[in-house]
């Protein structure tokens, strides 16, 4: 394992100092959903505590065990309990009287709106089951989803859901060969996509993608296609199909079957350590429960009068759990925005919470970065009044920003909630409980109830308060990952042999002097851009596939606004001469090809030489200390401390 990054000590450096407190107000303290028995309740039974918040959900047929750990790492929730995934998101609250509250409000990025009440998005979800399973699609078999942040894409996902068919959602900004990666990964035989996307006021192919991909997948037989741009698209007969000539015609009626509590529900792709992402696998009852209860209670979520609004893209977990599963299984009311925070003005998030009243927003802390370099003054001209709760997630954040928002946009009214998870963990785990835990800028504070989580030493053993080291957790959790998409091993060998009997989550945290946990930042090769999970391995792969390239290093330099901005160093071939700017552009778009814009390094140097152990392990510490223009720390175990000599003297030869 690599040691402790620089920046996580910075950020440790700067927490010590942070002191500012903010203790629940009495007002929300007394409404809200949580309460500080909670953590008892769940302590003295953790499993009669997770078996009464499964009764969030509709099951039919109760389970006969609450975990079953026989096989750890490999864990069993609601042993024998059976449910739909979907109709508990859907059919139940349409029973229950409440058809006609909306479910969405869709706002397009170019102003076009839609509002979608439970019972519509109930029938456009038979709808597409029903035409799913026109398609051969059966219980088990995977179907890959390729859309932008449209209703279509919630509705693809929950008609998986329904038929019992796990979907692999894409996020839309991943480029071609990503995708094709990930069709072979869980071998999909079914694509949903869009002809484009809208994205900053133009206008992007993603059926384009769809079909280049595809020249490499013999195995999918049908694309099914919205019409979201109304671009031009080629069209291969036989294969594509038109949703508005499928599901659109479909019948609203539909039966959907139960499945057992395990029963996959969806794979999720994230970066690893290596270049090879890996298939997160969640599975159907345990995933709902927690999506459901950290929904109710980090979020303080009162269905009947609430909207909520988390401000991500469904093509990551985040947009998964909080803008699909929990709030639909809450039968919340959520906003679902198609566009980018600056698209056509800076104060577009503003003007929708504004006109749509949100009262909840949840959103990552480079977003929050990056407003505060456009200027208060733009927030400041909305009203900002139905806010009643803020929260982040993604990455630390750091004091600066937290006061920022909470002034700028909770206007000090509103607790801020900076909720801790992951792909993995597919839900939050670690957070304030609005109401009941006091805010402390840059900590995520508290397991929640049913959670055992800790800070551990390198040899496993607990940190004194006060002291850092690394996050475990102690005890499976219903919505934990079950495996890594047909690799077994390599789920035990991740996330299970650092610390034997532990699940380690790859992130440095301390203990305060109170117990209270801060998240300090990843300590493996994983970098934090933006709030986007990458691998430095995946990038130094895409850039060695290039022609031009013999080596290259990939490391994670501290940026202001995304947390992390990724910086390669590459050694070219001979024949490639030495690495003028149109080269170093030519890597980037090739980088951005390969993975993705997301991807692109922000900076490349050309360089001689990489530093090395004797081992041949490349040590991108130095690396940084480069990227970031500060000393250069000890050398002693280089191979040949020269290098760094020679890569000194040939700086700067950025893009
Ligand atoms: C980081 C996103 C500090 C962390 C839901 C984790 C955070 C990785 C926080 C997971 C937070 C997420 N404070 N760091 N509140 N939330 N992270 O899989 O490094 O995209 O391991 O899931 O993001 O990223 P992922």
């Amino acid at each position: 394992m690599a040691t402790q990054p620089d920046a996580s000590e910075e950020t440790l450096a700067n927490l010590l100092h942070e002191h500012r407190r903010f203790p629940p107000d009495a007002g929300f303290t007394a409404q809200a959903n949580a309460t500080s028995s909670d953590y008892e309740a769940s302590a003295s039974d953790r499993l009669a505590f997770w078996a009464q918040q499964a009764r969030r959900l509709d099951w039919s047929h109760e389970w006969t065990q609450v975990l079953d750990w026989s096989n750890a790492p490999f864990a069993k929730w609601f042993v024998g309990g059976r449910l739909n995934a979907a109709t508990n998101c859907l059919d139940r609250h349409v029973a229950a009287g409440r058809g006609d509250r909306v479910a969405y409000y869709f706002e397009g990025e170019g102003g076009d709106t839609r509002t979608i009440t439970y019972a519509q998005l109930t029938d456009m979800v038979c709808q597409a089951a029903n035409t799913l399973t026109d398609l051969g699609v059966k219980a088990g078999d995977r179907v890959a989803i390729y859309m932008p942040m449209i209703p279509e894409t919630v509705v693809a996902m929950l008609a998986c859901a329904r038929i019992g068919a796990p979907h692999t959602v894409v996020f839309g900004g991943f480029s071609a060969d990503a995708l094709r990666t990930r069709i072979h990964d869980c071998d999909a035989r079914i694509v949903v996509t869009s002809d484009g996307a809208y994205r900053r006021g133009k206008v992007v192919g993603l059926k384009s993608a769809v079909d280049e991909a595809l020249l490499d997948c013999p195995d999918v037989r049908s694309v099914l296609v919205v019409r979201r741009t109304g671009q031009d698209i080629d069209w291969t007969p036989g294969r594509d199909i038109w949703w508005h000539d499928s599901v659109d015609q479909a019948s609203t009626e539909h039966h959907a079957e139960d499945f057992d509590a395990e029963h996959p529900l969806y794979v999720m792709y994230t970066s690893g350590t290596t270049g090879k992402p890996k298939g997160i696998l969640h599975t159907t009852g345990g995933y709902l429960t927690q999506c459901s209860y950290t929904h109710w209670a980090v979020f303080d979520l009162k269905a009947e009068s609430d909207i909520f609004w988390t401000a991500a893209d469904i093509g990551w977990v985040t947009g998964h759990s909080y803008i699909v599963y929990g709030p639909l299984a809450n039968g919340a009311t959520s906003v679902l925005y198609e566009g980018t925070p600056d698209t056509p003005h800076q104060g577009r998030w503003w003007e929708i919470v504004d006109k749509y009243k949100v009262s909840i927003l949840y959103c990552a802390p480079t977003a929050i970065r990056t407003f505060m370099k456009w200027g208060a003054q733009i927030p400041a001209k909305y009203s900002l009044g139905s806010l009643r709760l803020i929260g982040t997630v993604g990455e630390p954040i750091n004091p600066a920003a937290y006061i920022w928002y909470r002034e700028n946009i909770g206007h000090n009214r509103t607790p801020v909630v900076d909720t801790w998870w992951q792909t993995e963990t597919g839900s939050i785990l670690v957070s304030p409980l609005p109401g009941v835990t006091a805010g402390k800028p840059g900590a995520a504070m508290k397991a929640l109830p049913g959670i055992v989580a800790d800070v551990v030493d390198d040899a496993g053993s607990p940190v004194p308060d006060g002291a850092g080291g690394y996050l475990v957790l102690r005890e499976p959790w219903p919505s934990m990952l079950r495996t890594i998409w047909g690799d077994d091993d390599r789920y035990v060998d991740t996330y299970w042999s650092r610390f034997p009997g532990l699940y380690f989550a790859g992130d440095g945290a301390k203990k305060d002097e109170d117990g209270d946990i801060w998240l300090l930042g990843r300590v493996d090769d994983v970098m934090n851009v933006a709030g986007h999970r990458l691998s430095t391995t995946e990038i130094e792969s895409a850039l060695v596939s290039h022609a031009k390239v013999a080596e290259a290093a990939v490391i994670g330099a501290s940026d202001e606004t995304t947390g992390q901005a990724i910086v390669a160093f590459v050694i070219l071939r001979s024949e490639a001469g030495d690495g003028g700017p149109e080269v170093v552009q030519e890597l980037r778009d090739h980088v951005a090809k390969e993975i993705g814009k997301i991807a692109r390094p922000r900076q490349i140097m050309v360089v001689p030489e990489l530093p090395k152990t004797r081992s041949g392990k490349i040590m991108r510490r130095l690396l940084k200390d480069v990227a970031q223009d500060r000393p250069i720390g000890d050398v002693t175990t280089l191979a040949d401390s020269s290098v760094m000599d020679l890569i000194k003297a040939g700086m700067p030869s950025d893009a």
